[in-house]
Parts: C-alpha cells; structure tokens; sequence
C-alpha cells in the first residue's frame, strides 16, 4: 500500500492556506529529524518507510482544534489534535499504525492516569509510544515548535526536559527515560 501524505493533508487543508504552510513545514521538519534519529538508531532496524509517511501526518489533526497562534480555528481544545488525526485516519482506512502515531506523539505520550487525574478532554486509555517508530517521531517532534515564531529555536534535551516538566513531572521522566534507551545526548 502507497500512501502519498501529502495527498491525504489537500483532502483537508487548502493549499495556500497558512494552515497548510504550517504543517506542511512542521511535518518536513519533524520528518528530516525522525530519519536522523532513525538513522543514529539503524542497529534496531527502525521502518524507514513507515516513518517517512506517519512523520508527515502525525499532526493531521490539528485543523479540528482551536489553537489560533497557529491558525487552527477549530473547536475542539488542542490536546485532543492526536487523539482526533488518529480517528481521521482510522476513518480513511489507513492500517491503524498510522493513527497511533497520531494519537501517541503528543508531550513524551499521555498515560491514562494523566488524563484521569487531570480530567483531560480524551478517552480514558494509555496514549504512550510503544512502538520504535512511535517513540523515533514523538521525540522528533520534541525538536521543534510549530509555531512560526520559535521555528528557528533550537531545541536540546536539556530545554525539552524543562518544557516537557512544566506539563507534568511524568513526561520529563519518560523522555528522561528515552534519553538513556536510545542515548540521545551522544551526538
Ligand atoms: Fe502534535
């Protein structure tokens, strides 16, 4: 099965819009890093392809949430944006890998008990990477910020671990965790 992203965001973003150019360059970014990371991990045989394809749609969802420094004019409240692209592409028939990247990206993952005890606005169920894949692009991600305005910083796992502890203590220890298991400060 090919899938081409970037004809399955036009079914829902117009391009030329400034939504389109949004997650267009995110997702390119966030593409490039996930095959860096892939590439320092090659001794666990990350699937190339597979990433290629989930990394340009894990945020497909986020034109259904209100997010307006970004564009997004929806109404859903942002936090659901995974947790909706994974319902989107479900819907489209995609094999449901796909979808959990959606769903698993979004801080370092979000386990039941976070959206339990924060009364989140999702489904009460673990949200966490559990696949190489999964883990390879949510961490990607982590690098850099959609909105415009910050694209240029640079992001390092110090600064990720910082804003990822002002979410909730639970995060940082998680991608604490991914740090030591895929040795992200060594290169
Ligand atoms: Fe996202």
């Amino acid at each position: 099965m090919t899938i081409d992203p970037i004809l399955i965001i036009e079914q829902f973003y117009p391009p030329q819009t400034q939504l389109y150019q949004v997650l267009v360059v995110h997702s390119r970014i966030v593409t490039q890093k996930s095959l860096e990371i892939a590439e320092h991990l090659s001794g666990l045989d990350p699937d190339v392809e597979f990433i290629k394809t989930a990394a340009m749609l894990h945020d497909i969802g986020i034109f259904k949430t209100r997010a307006l420094s970004i564009g997004c004019t929806g109404t859903d409240p942002y936090i659901r944006h995974g947790y909706l692209g994974r319902k989107l592409l479900d819907e489209l028939g995609l094999p449901p890998e796909y979808g959990l990247v959606c769903e698993r990206h979004t801080g370092a993952g979000i386990t039941r008990e976070n959206i339990v005890s924060n009364t989140l606005p999702l489904p009460p169920r673990d949200m966490v990477p559990q696949s190489l894949e999964e883990k390879i692009i949510c961490i990607a991600d982590k690098y850099h910020s959609k909105n415009p305005k910050y694209s240029d910083q640079k992001m390092t796992v110090e600064s990720i671990l910082e804003s990822l502890e002002k979410i909730d203590d639970s995060h940082a220890r998680r991608f604490s965790g991914w740090v030591k298991e895929f040795n992200l400060k060594q290169w």
